[in-house]
């Protein structure tokens, strides 16, 4: 295979030197989070080439090294051994060709022949064809040339249309499939293609596509088997109420079609897009998003930095047929110390429960007795000031059967709230939520529920606390974990 590598490694020099240059405006933002996925400087967008390679899991994502907006893409890329602690390397990929040079856009990572193989969306503007798909190849994973033969798909198929991007790559039998996002008179798509060798690549047709009314783009498709079934995520433009489907159904190799059987918003947070996932060694099937939005605003800009992953999930596919959520068991390592209560009577008015513990960095595991709960709403305030202007709610919504975030007074940035509704009838509804020092990530009822935000609190606001409107709420255990 011939490979292509002139002048990339010249491009790469500058975009890391630009960022470490940023980085001394970055590291100053008490924003910055302690424990997630964040580039040194600029900007970021989608994960990308999640994979783990020889022992060791990698994330990629999209960057702009040269400022803290969107610009020209690169690959940022870092490498961990326990999805814990995460190592910056060195960028992975730059614009440089005639085929990307507005930009390497989204993709995935496969092994192949001992060799990582990341496969993206070539992306020139104002040109025809726009968005064409591409392969670079790696011997060590953290260096990387591009194939003298890009790109690979040269065009988008007759199914789709100039919006052809997002390859993910996977392998069943022996065949590569990969899956690309497009759309055709406004009903998304996603297309499927085959290949021996993820060189030469056969286009199978359209596997899946919008019922309707779910967008008219698909950005970002993935498909694995999860359980019995198959899922397909995708992050359709225009869809009225998603930003992010999660879709359970099945894909029959034969017919090479997607059979939808059941959908929906695969985060009801108000930062989450553009998810991506990977199985890794211990047979679990892994996710990442994005965890910001956009239009929306970014207050850490003005330190020289923008966007965030959210946590590892692992993904299991429920009797009922909906996906869980759950945060991957090694976050437990954050774990640093242990408050603990029972049977904690929370009255409405009273506050200062948790007056002892205060903190940016925390996680929470509440759990309510519905049945002992008169209240209507009840949860958890967190990054609260002394003065209580500050506060984010996370709370349960016993009349409207919903789990609740509220940034309204959450500090800087966009003020709202998002919901989720519960679907699963219990008598008892736990929040676990994860705490960093610019987010909140709030899982519930089994998993169903995974809700992402972004906060920008005063520094100072670091008051926790329980709280119970309308009546008294009954907590029956609570955990709170200062994070290291
Ligand atoms: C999704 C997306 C992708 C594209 C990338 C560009 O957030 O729009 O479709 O590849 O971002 O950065």
């Amino acid at each position: 295979m011939q490979l292509n590598q002139r002048g990339h490694t010249e491009l790469l020099r500058q975009a890391d030197q630009a960022v470490g240059v940023a980085a001394e405006t970055a590291k100053l933002d008490p924003h910055r989070l302690r424990y997630h996925i964040m580039a040194q400087a600029n900007w970021i967008n989608d994960p990308n080439g999640l994979i783990q390679f020889n022992g060791e899991y990698h994330v990629f994502y999209q960057h702009h090294p040269y400022s803290a907006e969107w610009g020209p893409m690169h690959w940022g890329h870092m490498k961990s051994e326990d999805l814990v602690n995460w190592q910056h390397l060195p960028i992975a990929l730059a614009p440089n060709q005639a085929y990307d040079k507005d930009g390497c856009f989204s993709g995935s990572a496969v092994e192949h022949d001992g060799k990582l193989y990341l496969i993206y969306t070539g992306h020139v503007d104002d040109h025809s064809p726009k968005e064409v798909q591409c392969v670079a190849v790696s011997e060590d994973g953290v260096h990387f040339e591009k194939f003298e033969g890009n790109p690979v798909v040269a065009a988008p198929p007759v199914d789709g249309s100039e919006d052809f991007r997002d390859p993910k790559v996977w392998k069943h039998e022996d065949k590569w499939y990969m899956v690309v996002g497009t759309g055709k008179d406004r009903v998304g798509k996603a297309v499927l293609y085959s290949s021996a060798d993820l060189l030469d690549w056969k286009y199978e047709g359209v596997m899946a596509e919008s019922n309707g009314s779910q967008g008219v783009m698909w950005e970002c498709p993935d498909l694995f088997k999860l359980g019995a079934h198959h899922v397909l995520i995708c992050s359709p433009m225009e869809m009225e109420d998603a930003k992010t489907l999660y879709i359970v159904g099945d894909l029959s190799y034969k017919s090479k079609r997607f059979t939808q059987k059941h959908y929906q918003e695969l985060d009801l947070g108000l930062d989450f897009y553009a998810p991506q996932t990977f199985q890794d060694d211990k047979g679990r099937r892994i996710l990442i998003g994005w965890m910001d939005m956009w239009g929306g605003e970014i207050p850490t800009q003005s330190y020289q930095w923008a966007g965030a992953m959210t946590l590892p999930r692992e993904l299991k596919l429920l009797d009922d047929g909906r996906m869980s959520q759950t945060p991957v068991e090694e976050l437990k390592k954050l774990r640093r110390k242990k408050y603990q209560f029972e049977d904690l009577l929370v009255k409405e008015g009273e506050a200062s429960y948790l007056s002892d513990i205060k903190g940016e960095t925390l996680e929470i595991i509440v759990t309510f007795d519905l049945s002992k709960s008169e209240s209507t709403a009840f949860g958890l305030k967190l990054r609260c000031s002394d003065d209580g202007s500050e506060e984010t709610l996370v709370f349960y919504d016993k009349v409207e059967k919903e789990v609740v975030v509220n940034r309204s007074k959450g500090g800087k940035g966009p003020q709202a709230s998002c919901k989720a509704k519960v679907v699963a009838s219990n008598d008892e509804i736990t929040l676990h939520v994860f705490l960093d020092t610019s987010s909140v990530e709030v899982f519930s009822d089994g998993g169903r529920i995974a809700m992402s935000n972004r906060i920008y609190p005063d520094p100072d606001s670091r008051g926790v606390d329980v709280f119970a409107d309308n009546g008294f709420a009954l907590v029956k255990g609570l955990m709170v974990y200062p994070l290291n």
